[in-house]
């Protein structure tokens, strides 16, 4: 019984082995090993693939969030909003400014942020709103757009999971003040490391974060602002720029994928529900996430199996150990609670298999008709 993974990056690899060594190769015969050519040239081709002005090569979407906040002038006595089910990363930097996360409730279909709850979060300190386009799918942008212009509140869209993904035929990225892109190996389109950009069509933010992402340098020697060493390495700019051109085919196979995994579920058992997609949006799977009955016993049943699922996220932040001093009870936010202890994430990368797709069914269709 072979093993099949949540995502196989051995198995990508395999599949574009000579552009890769031959990336990781020039960016060592030209030594530029933080930022330099090929870290620039990938930055052009990711600013044109997102349909913006500006992409900043960074060294994760964690310091892309951080330095939007930064540039944004967000500080101590400040809040963010932003959902509750997401990765932590999304709230950290706003913690880090000294600022104060503000969460909302996800919407039960699409578990992205509810804009019907978001006004109601808005105050007069309100700096930042966060909505973060989960599993690919971008969130609901045009109520979270106009309630941001009418307040006056710019929107950083975490696009950390929605490379290519659309929003009413727009890219992902390109309908925020800026946006922040996380390349963490396992994503849509992931680095051999640590890696992340921020784009946006500010002409006037893209300076500042250049600047703030290389210690707030205007030249070698001259230091304008206080900074960070948040800088995208060569290497890892010269294998993004390599594996974006295989990106629309990574993310055509996972939609495909999605769409067997829907075929195969659908009937399998009452309790299932499957990823909704609202018609003007078109997520890109970064995750294949269901609901499910005997959730726990069923991720258990796939492990003897040696079938990998995940859990995106079992503990909503309102609830983290880390975000106790905020004040937030169970029952604050019942969708995100209730998805937290329903949701599974079935292996979904684009070299996976039919067969291997049968073999996950087959082994639920087995658990089902056993519990
Ligand atoms: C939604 C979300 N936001 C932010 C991040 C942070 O990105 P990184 O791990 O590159 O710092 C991630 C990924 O890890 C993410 O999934």
């Amino acid at each position: 019984m072979s093993k099949i993974p949540l995502v196989d990056l051995k198995a990508q690899y395999e599949t574009i082995k000579p552009e890769i060594d031959a990336a990781i190769q020039r960016a060592i015969d030209r030594t530029a090993f933080i930022l330099g050519p090929e870290a620039k040239q990938f930055e052009e081709h990711f600013a044109e693939f997102c349909g913006v002005k500006h992409a900043i090569g960074l060294d994760s979407g964690t310091a892309a969030l951080h330095l939007a906040l930064i540039a944004l002038g967000v500080g101590a006595g400040d809040e963010v909003i932003t959902t509750t089910h997401t990765f932590v990363a999304t709230a950290e930097p706003v913690s880090l400014q000294g600022a104060r996360p503000v969460f909302v409730d996800i919407d039960p279909r699409t578990y992205n942020m509810d804009p019907a709850q978001l006004e109601a979060a808005i105050t007069p300190r309100t700096r930042a709103i966060i909505p973060v386009h989960l599993y690919g799918q971008p969130a609901e942008l045009d109520p979270i757009l106009e309630i941001g212009r009418k307040h006056n509140i710019p929107v950083i869209e975490d696009a950390a999971q929605a490379h290519g993904a659309t929003y009413r035929g727009k890219r992902a990225g390109s309908m925020g003040t800026m946006a922040c892109f996380s390349f963490y190996p396992g994503k849509n389109l992931g680095a051999y490391g640590d890696a992340g950009a921020l784009v946006t069509n500010d002409d006037e933010l893209a300076g500042r974060i250049r600047m703030l992402r290389d210690h707030g340098r205007t030249s070698k020697y001259e230091h304008e602002i206080t900074g960070y060493g948040y800088r995208l390495d060569g290497i890892q700019g010269a294998i993004l720029d390599a594996k974006l051109k295989h990106l629309p085919e990574w993310n055509k196979q996972r939609r495909a994928h999605a769409d067997y995994y829907t075929e195969l579920l659908t009937n399998l058992d009452d309790s299932i529900v499957l990823p909704y997609e609202p018609a003007h949006i078109k997520g890109v799977y970064h995750l294949f996430v269901i609901r499910t009955r005997g959730r726990d016993e069923l991720l258990k049943c796939l492990k003897t199996q040696e079938i990998e699922a995940g859990i995106h996220y079992p503990v909503p932040l309102h609830l983290q150990p880390v975000y106790r001093d905020l004040g937030y009870a169970r029952g604050a936010f019942p969708e995100a609670e209730r998805a937290a202890g329903e949701i599974l994430s079935l292996p979904l990368y684009p070299e996976l298999t039919h067969g291997q797709m049968e073999r996950v069914v087959e082994t639920m269709r087995d658990f089902y008709r056993n519990n």
